[in-house]
């Protein structure tokens, strides 16, 4: 039996890169496990699938926190550390971090961006490569560091752009890149980092 690392997902909303983090973490020869999805939105659908998955689940509403992000934060990490994951993995957690949470959990969390960075930081990428006329787009993972969207590259997939594409179509493009790219990088993190 292959030593499994327990892992956070962290998430927003419908789940798909959860989901595919999930299908990979079941598999006996995967170096991780899922401890723990949790959600800073109470109704995210992606913690549905978690709980029919067997996963254990929690949600920190930032809507109670008001402005304070770190108290927000500083829950959160409470619920990671008792859980006694040792990576977290962000897919499409729509919260900027603060230093506080990034801090915490320097060199061990990760996150999806749907472009190539440094290409496209920030949201709406899928609309911005195509006015811009890129030929290629794609999406990235990398080490979550203060700045948003800037940490260390670890993998990157590309997609090429075709000429009448729509938003959605780069989008749904880039999702089937985000769903292979992020289990298998995941993986060699993992691995590179026991070695
Ligand atoms: C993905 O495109 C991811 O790259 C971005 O937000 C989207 C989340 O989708 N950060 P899902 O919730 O994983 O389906």
């Amino acid at each position: 039996m292959v030593e499994k690392t327990p892992i956070a997902i962290l998430i927003s909303g419908r789940g798909s890169n959860m989901m595919a983090l999930l299908e990979a973490c079941a598999q006996p020869d995967y170096p991780a496990r899922v401890a723990l999805v949790l959600s800073n939105k109470p109704d995210a659908p992606g913690l549905d699938i978690a709980r029919k998955f067997g996963i254990e689940t929690s949600f920190v509403d930032h809507k109670s926190y008001g402005r304070d992000r770190e108290a927000h934060e500083r829950d959160i990490n409470q619920i990671l550390e008792k859980t006694g994951v040792k990576i977290v993995c962000l897919a499409g957690y729509m919260r900027v971090l603060t230093p506080y949470l990034v801090t915490k959990w320097s060199g061990r969390m990760l996150n999806i961006h749907p472009s190539l960075l440094p290409a496209f930081p920030g949201l709406h990428t899928h609309e911005a490569a195509l006015k811009a006329g890129v030929k290629e787009h794609g999406c990235t993972i990398h080490l979550v560091t203060p700045g948003v969207d800037e940490g260390p590259i670890l993998a990157q997939a590309k997609v090429p752009v075709f000429e009448n594409d729509t938003a959605d179509d780069l989008a749904q493009r880039v999702l089937v890149q985000e769903h292979r790219l992020y289990p298998e990088t995941l993986a060699r993190f993992i691995t590179e980092k026991r070695s």
